[in-house]
């Protein structure tokens, strides 16, 4: 049985398929339909309800979010907002209304539990905050102007309400014809992993929950690693630090906020919040997506993996784990439990570039990643990395040596950015052709020197 805190009280959804998604069973079983289905795939927001994990507040797409992941933490959907401030709106549900808010409302509910959680969370709030809040929520009528207006008249009223403690959480649960496993520790999950090696892997669902939601796949057998203490782990030393597989982008993102800024602001255009509250690094990696946009980073900064399986754990370089297309070194039985980035040293710097069609909530067309070590004039070191021109998240060579050993210059970023005809045969779909990824990703070279010489011009299309 999968139980959980829903709008206050304890909630037991017993008999129901536990790939059932969350906006499915309160909207379908429970007839909470403030909870709205839009897009279904975690693009709209209208599905977003709040998680509260740990004492944090986060927003979270319904639609992606199966209810087995749900098990011993608490949800509120809209309807139980008025019931945790003794009976009256929050605080940004009156902003709303004062400010009118909103005037079909379908959108409504989602952006009132991306603000609740926004409000909720010991953010410094600016309108930067705001406007990164609200990317993953779409309204098509009332216009953006009075729901940022809202989120500011509510900004600092914090309802005092303290999370309730979730009931105990079960590693099994049987319904439906299916199995829905939740272990606690990495040799549990190898085991699992071992008997099942065909099972649906699942770890923040924001890659799988499209499995569930649009294609209505219902998974035999499925093993959620997201309770894997090991995987949740987070350990930093002095050269290094290492993510369990299963630490969502938010959690990370202070981390890599103070280690590898520019890796940060890339994380910050993954989905949403919505999508990073969920989504995790080893998701990302073991998507194995060429258009994954953590890969190429992680590969220019050296990251090394560590694997897991009944016989033991082994470390491979992202480099060298990515085959093919959607094809990874990972043997039959074995996980990812950790990614291990090390350090940037004196002289390395790290820059990071995605071109996607909207700045906000888009797949990357191209991204590109650059580690360069630079002596005086002479670029010693160069690692360069791009998703969106091969089939895998694949180094540029060519690249690389047309500028280990030059003087950095303009000239030399615009002739290393020529060889990307060399390093790269890119697809054309419906993103972007292979003459633009290729002209794109060498132009990138000429944004890295103007970037890296703080030159004072507009580097790309930003959010204003
Ligand atoms: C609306 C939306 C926007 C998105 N935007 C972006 C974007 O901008 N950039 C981007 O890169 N991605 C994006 N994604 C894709 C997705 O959010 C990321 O790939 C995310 O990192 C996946 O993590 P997850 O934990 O949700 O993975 P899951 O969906 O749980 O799993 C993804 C894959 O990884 C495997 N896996 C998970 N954990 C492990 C493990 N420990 N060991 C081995 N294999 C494992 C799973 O079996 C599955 O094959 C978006 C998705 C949505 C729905
Ligand atoms: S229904 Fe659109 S994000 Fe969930
Ligand atoms: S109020 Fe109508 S789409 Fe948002």
């Amino acid at each position: 049985m999968i139980r959980f805190i829903l709008n206050s009280e304890e909630h037991a959804a017993e008999n129901v398929s536990p790939t059932t998604t969350m906006l499915d069973y309160v909207r379908s079983h429970l007839s909470l339909t403030g909870t709205k289905e839009g897009c279904a795939e975690g693009d709209c927001g209208a599905c977003t309800v709040v998680r509260v994990t740990d004492g944090r507040f986060e927003a979270v797409n319904a639609c992606l979010m199966q209810i087995g992941q749900a098990d011993g933490t608490e949800i509120i959907t809209v309807e139980g907002l008025k019931a945790i401030n003794g009976g009256e709106l929050v605080p940004i549900q009156e902003a709303m209304v004062r400010g009118d808010g909103t005037q079909c409302g379908f959108c409504t509910p989602g952006f009132i539990g991306a603000l609740f959680a926004l409000e909720q969370s010991d953010e410094k709030i600016s309108d930067e905050i705001i406007h990164e809040a609200l990317a993953g929520n779409l309204c098509r009528c009332t216009g953006y102007r009075p729901i940022v207006d809202a989120a500011r008249d509510a900004c600092g009223k914090i309802v005092d309400y303290t999370p309730q403690m979730p009931p105990g959480r079960t590693k099994e649960h049987h319904a439906a014809g299916q199995v829905f496993h939740a272990p606690d520790k990495l040799v549990e999950l190898t085991a699992l992993r071992a008997a099942y090696p065909e099972a649906m892997l699942l770890s923040g669902g924001t890659d799988l929950g499209l499995l569930v939601s649009k294609e209505k796949q219902r998974p035999d057998v499925v093993i959620h690693t997201a309770h894997v203490a090991e995987l949740q782990e987070i350990v930093e030393t002095e050269d290094a630090i290492t993510f369990g597989a299963s630490v969502s982008y938010s959690r990370a993102l202070p981390y890599i906020d103070r280690l590898y800024p520019p890796f940060a602001e890339m994380i910050r255009r993954i989905g949403s919040r919505q999508i990073r509250n969920l989504g995790t690094l080893g998701g990302n990696i073991g998507n194995a997506s060429p258009i994954g946009d953590t890969p190429p980073c992680l590969i220019v900064l050296e990251a090394v993996l560590s694997l897991a399986s009944q016989d033991g754990e082994r470390e491979i370089a992202i480099e060298d784990f990515f085959l093919d297309y959607r094809k990874t070194d990972l043997l039959p039985g074995e996980v990812i439990k950790s990614i291990c980035i090390p350090k940037l040293s004196d002289g390395q710097s790290f820059r990071t570039y995605k071109v996607s069609k909207r700045y906000d909530q888009d797949i990357s067309a191209v991204i590109g990643a650059f580690c360069l070590t630079i002596d005086g004039d002479i670029v010693t070191d160069a690692r360069i990395g791009f998703g969106g021109m091969a089939a895998t998240p694949k180094r540029g060579a060519a690249m690389e040596g047309a500028l280990i050993g030059k003087c950095w210059s303009e000239e030399t970023a615009a002739a290393a950015g020529v060889m990307a005809r060399q390093d790269y045969s890119p697809i054309s779909d419906h993103r972007a052709s292979s003459d633009y990824r290729l002209r794109v990703a060498g132009n990138l070279l000429t944004r890295l020197y103007r970037d890296l010489a703080d030159v004072e011009e507009t580097l790309e299309v930003v959010k204003l």
